[in-house]
């Protein structure tokens, strides 16, 4: 059964210690409370993209230890195909995916409605991922994050939507993004590098979406929530989004980013990452 949203990405383990504050250098401090989380923004848009029901699959790589082989069962959990394992023995694991590892899941890729990439990866690698989906006809979905000044301009030719933050967009173009204005200006400046669609995510404020095929830029704003915890609500958006293109592919870009935003905004009313994604039963139908 070939998978819808395909995202080629990281697996992160997050070691997580809470306390009352920063240890000063040298000093031991007691901290209250301690968890693993598991993170990586390739895995949490695969996740999230997968609990609302995409057939997902990702292509990533883990360290052959505890937290890789904890990593693997997560994934399984959730529902996610990670084929054939590709193990190594040592840690950054992530930055060994490699174009031979691309090339064996080329299949995969190929076959998705959605290819999903960020930059927790090699970049090249993320590149070619993007250059195999367009050469099969499969949308591609790009979120470059963490942020590089100077992104290789072929990942804006590559993406057909290009989706970042305000502070990506801001090392991407030079303009802080204060407001609404400024959304829309970088917006225009990455789109024309040469992607189809920007999105630029606003946090409370939800999206600006600039698109190639209107001249106005839309503002789609996300619902008022008690908001506990925004971490990871990038990667919810984005693993929404790469949703809604595989599966409600006649909807227009701006429904599926308004309900998007639903699914991320319900993400930061509860703590942690892939912890806080809902599940599509968790969600008001008329999402779906
Ligand atoms: N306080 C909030 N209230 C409602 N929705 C939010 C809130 N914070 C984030 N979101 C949702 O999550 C999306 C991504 O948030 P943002 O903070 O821009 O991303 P990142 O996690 O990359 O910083 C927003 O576009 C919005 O849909
Ligand atoms: C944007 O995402 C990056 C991770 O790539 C994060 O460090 C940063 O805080 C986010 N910016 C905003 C405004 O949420």
């Amino acid at each position: 059964m070939a998978a819808e949203v395909v995202v080629v990405g990281s697996c992160m383990t997050d070691l997580v210690s809470l306390t009352t504050r920063l240890p000063k250098a040298g000093e031991t401090i007691l901290g209250h409370k301690f968890f693993v989380g598991f993170g990586g923004k390739g895995a949490n848009q695969c996740v999230q993209s997968a609990r609302l029901g995409a057939k997902t699959s990702l292509i990533c790589k883990v360290g052959k230890d505890s937290f890789g082989n904890d990593y693997v069962d997560n994934l399984k959990k959730n529902g996610i195909s990670t084929g054939q394992n590709v193990i190594v023995i040592v840690p950054g694991a992530n930055l060994l995916l490699n174009f031979e590892d691309l090339k064996r899941a080329s299949d995969v890729i190929c076959k998705a409605k959605v290819v999903v990439c960020q930059l927790e990866i090699t970049p090249a690698v993320s590149l070619e991922a993007l250059k195999m989906a367009r050469a099969s006809g499969v949308k591609t979905l790009f979120n470059p994050a963490p942020a590089l000044a100077d992104l290789d301009p072929q990942f804006y030719t590559y993406s057909d939507i290009f989706c970042c933050n305000e502070t990506e967009a801001e090392i991407l173009t030079g303009i802080p993004v204060g407001n609404l204005e400024d959304a829309e200006k970088v917006g225009r400046m990455l789109l024309e590098r040469g992607c189809k669609l920007v999105i630029v995510t606003l946090g409370a404020e939800g999206c600006m979406m600039i698109s190639g095929d209107e001249p106005i830029p839309k503002h789609v704003p996300a619902g008022k929530v008690r908001a506990v915890d925004t971490t990871g609500a990038g990667d919810s958006f984005v693993g929404a989004l790469a949703f809604y293109l595989a599966h409600y592919p006649k909807l227009s870009m701006e429904e599926m980013i308004r309900k998007s935003n639903c699914v991320a905004s319900v993400s930061v009313q509860a703590p942690g990452t892939q912890s806080s994604y809902p599940y599509r039963k968790d969600l008001p139908q008329d999402l779906f």
